[in-house]
């Protein structure tokens, strides 16, 4: 594999580490607020994202390709309301979609057609990942000042599950 390609998929590892640390914390500030639906999106946000980690592990391994593990970095983002909660969180997903980009795009330049197609379902993924933080960022908007609406909006994310990504390795 090439080098460049190789550190940008050892480095996407970390990167979905952190972004399962990081959903982890805004789950955590729901959960004191007491939104319990919306601590519940997020946390199950943490596991996607803790599989998406161990799909860029897998692959490496998959292809013979040393894996090396590094520091997760603290979750440091200050919140003063519900909503920088939310914004923050599609600030994330789209420098998540730039990480991708760019390893597709060291990919591509070298032809490495495997790790493209590897990387295809994460394309579609950011893509989904991106408009749900958008959605709930609109459902905030039209209803998070009113207490009613937003303990329906809280209920509505508690109906949440889990489900494995459609991605095998
Ligand atoms: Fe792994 Fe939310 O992107």
């Amino acid at each position: 594999m090439d080098a460049k390609v190789h550190e940008l998929l050892n480095q996407q590892i970390n990167k979905e580490f952190y972004s399962a640390y990081l959903y982890l914390d805004f789950s955590n500030y729901f959960e004191e607020v007491g939104l319990d639906g919306f601590a519940n999106w997020y946390k199950i946000q943490a596991q996607e994202e803790r599989d998406h980690a161990m799909l860029f592990y897998t692959y490496l391994q998959n292809e013979d390709q040393k894996v090396t593990l590094k520091a997760i970095a603290k979750p440091d983002k200050e919140f003063n309301c519900h909503m920088d909660v939310l914004k923050a969180g599609l600030e994330h997903e789209k420098y998540v979609t730039s990480l991708i980009n760019d390893i597709y795009g060291a990919a591509y330049d070298v032809r490495d057609f495997r790790t493209m197609q590897f990387l295809d379902w994460f394309v579609k993924e950011q893509g989904e990942e991106e408009t749900n933080a958008n959605d709930l960022i609109t459902k905030m908007e039209l209803f998070g000042s009113d207490p009613k609406s937003l303990y329906m909006l809280n209920q509505e994310l508690a109906a949440r599950v889990y489900t494995a990504p459609s991605l095998v390795l």
